[in-house]
């Protein structure tokens, strides 16, 4: 077989064989497979293929549930399910697949496998927070290892919608609002959850979605429209996506949105020419959930045309909404859709059952030991607890009151102090609220003996009893105290007073944020703010740990305390994380990925903005400037800010050319020293300004970071390359390029805590 392998790759080569023939073996081998499969299945049976439905019995994840499940699968009407997980009922569906239906074709298994499987990790956000690549790629390892012991092959993640506004509750699900960060992100968790075999059977298929857009809804609002120039999505918004299928994510969800006035998922542009021409994507793409049937909702016709739409698009597979089992016949026969297309589609399917080794063994993901080995098992919680502790950023910290002693008297305070129902965060559909560690619990394993926990809950997360009932649609987050706000308020006070330290523990319910979670005031409830104020008043230092899943305004709670760790919701291992940190067993590492405005009206906030010809500057705000008459501009904390209990200093910074040209490397280093008194991790920042382009560029772009663990009083050079990639943008024309001209090159501890500069020339 050798010989012949290579004289058909030499003959590839060198141009003597048509294209079919320098296909590698293995995807010969499964196109000759696919086709062969394809011959002899009926129209109907192709379209089945394109069936993807939920049987409910799980958490539903949108309106509808589909009906009579089983005998659409006996008679080879679906080609996947999702939200049936465990082996035993997996084995239960496939069997009705491979035995009743025809062609014994296998289901796919799919599942919202977002941040961990029952092991639930931080919320992505949080994770994003750690800006460390091999453990966010460790997590979608570990989350595809659990997922696939219990019978699943494809989960719904990553997430890698940017966003630059905090109302949208689904900030939680992604990676913030940079695009270079986000896209190493994108990359890392495809890595993590395909691995390097996919028929492997502990990984699963990725699913890089909302193809695209998404995070970009008018006003915050989910499911919103969005609207923006190409250049826009060329450089900050479609990165993410390019960056997950260069990874060799196998598949890619459509998003709710609409894109040049068509929705996604009718996108001819997005889908075919963008996707698959221009990027070369060779796997299937799915839609949202009943994606196909809401265009109709947009205006765009009726289930007929709509189901067309999205065939015609380039879209594979329907998830829930059935519009092609019901319509793609009669649009075949009208010639609204070719046979063509329902082939193309059936055959992306297809592949992906192959590439996952389900025709070799459709019960390849229900090994009966896998489960009891992999779910839960300690090797996940321990990085769990890890991730967790990772994921936080201090926010503060005066009189260096962190790390605490574990000595004296703690008031642990507030209303997610001692909850199991908020530690795992929003879609988390498969993990166990129950399973998770209390923060109390955490404090009180960590301090044993040495020191006394007092606890009281001191307010409601919020007292709204209608908001509260919308929040609690998957089981109570927030629960309503029959003590009035008042007494739990003095409670809370009289609890502090008899204490040396306050550690108040508040924020969001997780499913404050998430999906079709907005909100359009993100501070904190006002029963939660009522409470830090009073606490504030007993004079004690008050340490605020502050659960979110996006970011909030906290001008107030910043004034009010002494120290703020935003902790997001940290999963299965919450106290346990939030104990090591607070007590100084790990030294928080985490800087934020989105920024924290100081009031909702600076929103959209981002690092990355550009200049205006009327910049404010960093004096006093001046008439006929870019600003606003109530409020800075600039954010309550900005994007790749955070604290360590440690400091370290930059200096020596140092280019190894003044004038650089398209095809040099310019090494960039400089010196960090640890200066504090704890070994810590500082994330180090390299940000570029293009300062002579052809389009107005922004004040700065993140190029580079690393994550740098020095001991107290060590130092070490770093050393960053920048190339004609980093100095590269899309210009009028679309075309990735870089302009000779100068540039300035900004080493930073945050992308406002600038601490070298310098600047260099492209020749
Ligand atoms: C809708 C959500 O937008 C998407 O992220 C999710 O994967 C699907 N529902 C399936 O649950």
């Amino acid at each position: 077989m050798k010989p012949h392998f290579f004289s058909l790759l030499i003959a590839g080569i060198i141009g003597l064989l048509p294209l079919h023939a320098q296909i590698p073996a293995t995807t010969a081998k499964m196109n000759a497979f696919v086709s062969g499969l394809m011959s002899k299945m009926t129209l109907e049976e192709k379209i089945g293929q394109l069936n993807l439905l939920t049987p409910g019995g799980g958490v539903a994840t949108g309106a509808v549930v589909s009906a009579d499940v089983e005998t659409k699968i006996s008679k080879g009407q679906v080609g996947g399910l999702f939200g049936v997980i465990g082996v035993e009922k997996i084995r239960k569906a496939q069997q009705l697949a491979v035995s009743r239906s025809r062609l014994k074709i296998p289901l796919l298994f799919g599942s919202d496998v977002i941040h961990g499987y029952k092991t639930t990790f931080p919320i992505p956000l949080g994770l994003s927070c750690s800006w460390d690549m091999a453990l966010i790629e460790h997590s979608a390892r570990l989350a595809g290892i659990e997922a696939s012991a219990d019978g699943l092959c494809w989960v719904y993640s990553p997430m890698v919608d940017i966003a630059r506004d905090p109302r949208w509750g689904r900030v939680a699900e992604g990676s913030g609002e940079d695009v270079y960060l986000g896209s190493k992100i994108a990359a890392a968790m495809v890595r993590g959850y395909q691995g390097d075999d996919l028929a492997a059977n502990n990984t699963v298929m990725a699913c890089v979605k909302h193809f695209a857009l998404y995070g970009a809804a008018e006003a915050g609002r989910d499911y919103n429209t969005t609207d923006m120039s190409r250049i826009k999505m060329y450089e900050y918004y479609l990165p993410p996506y390019k960056a997950a299928i260069d990874a060799g994510a196998g598949s890619v969800m459509t998003s709710f949105n609409e894109i040049d006035g068509i929705p996604a998922t009718a996108n001819k542009w997005l889908m075919t020419d963008l996707l698959r021409k221009q990027w070369g994507f060779k796997g299937f793409v799915v839609t949202d959930y009943t994606a196909i049937n809401e265009m109709m909702a947009h205006g765009m016709g009726n289930l007929q045309t709509v189901s067309a739409l999205a065939l015609n698009a380039g879209v594979d597979m329907d998830m829930v909404g059935e519009g092609y089992l019901t319509t793609l016949p009669l649009s075949l026969q009208q010639h609204k859709v070719t046979q063509r297309q329902i082939d193309d589609a059936c055959r992306r399917i297809l592949e992906a059952k192959y590439k996952l080794g389900l025709f070799e063994d459709p019960y390849r993901y229900c090994d009966d030991n896998r489960a009891g080995q992999e779910i839960l098992s300690a090797d996940k919680k321990k990085a769990a607890r890890e991730l967790g502790a990772r994921s936080c950023v201090l926010l503060k910290n005066s009189q260096q009151v962190l790390p605490l002693k574990k000595s004296g008297t703690i008031a642990l305070i507030g209303p997610l102090a001692n909850n199991k129902n908020n530690m795992l965060g929003t879609w988390a559909v498969n993990g166990d609220p129950q399973a998770a560690v209390p923060i109390l619990e955490g404090i009180k394993s960590a301090v044993g003996n040495s020191a006394k926990i007092l606890f009281a809950k001191g307010a409601n997360i919020s007292d709204d009893s209608v908001f509260a009932k919308k929040v609690n649609v998957f089981g109570e987050r927030i629960d309503i105290d029959p003590a009035s706000a008042e007494q739990l308020r003095a409670e809370a006070v009289a609890t502090a007073n008899k204490a040396d330290v306050i550690v108040a523990v508040v924020g969001e319910a997780s499913e404050m944020s998430g999906e079709a979670a907005s909100r359009s005031d993100i501070g904190l409830p006002g029963s939660q703010q009522q409470l830090l104020r009073a606490l504030a008043q007993t004079g004690k230092p008050l340490v605020v740990v502050l659960m979110s899943g996006r970011p909030l305004t906290l001008t107030t709670e910043n004034d009010l305390a002494t120290a703020l760790l935003e902790v997001w919701f940290p999963g299965i291992e919450a106290g346990n994380a939030v104990a090591d940190l607070l007590f100084g067993h790990y030294n928080p590492s985490g800087k934020l990925t989105m920024s924290f405005p100081r009031n909702v009206g600076q929103i959209p906030i981002y690092y990355n903005h550009k200049n205006t010809g009327r910049p404010q500057g960093d004096g006093p705000t001046e008439k006929f400037h870019s600003n606003y008459l109530d409020v800075a501009n600039d954010p309550l904390f900005p994007f790749g800010y955070g604290l360590s209990y440690t400091s370290f200093k930059y200096d020596h910074l140092k280019l190894d050319k003044a004038t650089v040209g398209l095809k040099d490397k310019m090494d960039v280093s400089f010196t960090l020293t640890n200066t504090g008194a704890y070994a810590g991790e500082e994330i180090v920042q390299l940000y570029l300004r293009d300062k002579e382009a052809t389009i107005a560029r922004p004040v700065k772009e993140l190029k580079d970071f690393k994550k740098i663990r020095l001991e107290p009083g060590e130092n070490k050079t770093i050393h960053f390359t920048v190339d004609k990639e980093k100095l590269s943008y899309f210009n009028s024309n679309l075309q990735w390029m870089a302009d000779p001209g100068m540039f300035e090159i900004m080493i930073g501890s945050s992308s406002a805590d600038i601490r070298l500069k310098s600047e260099f020339e492209l020749r």
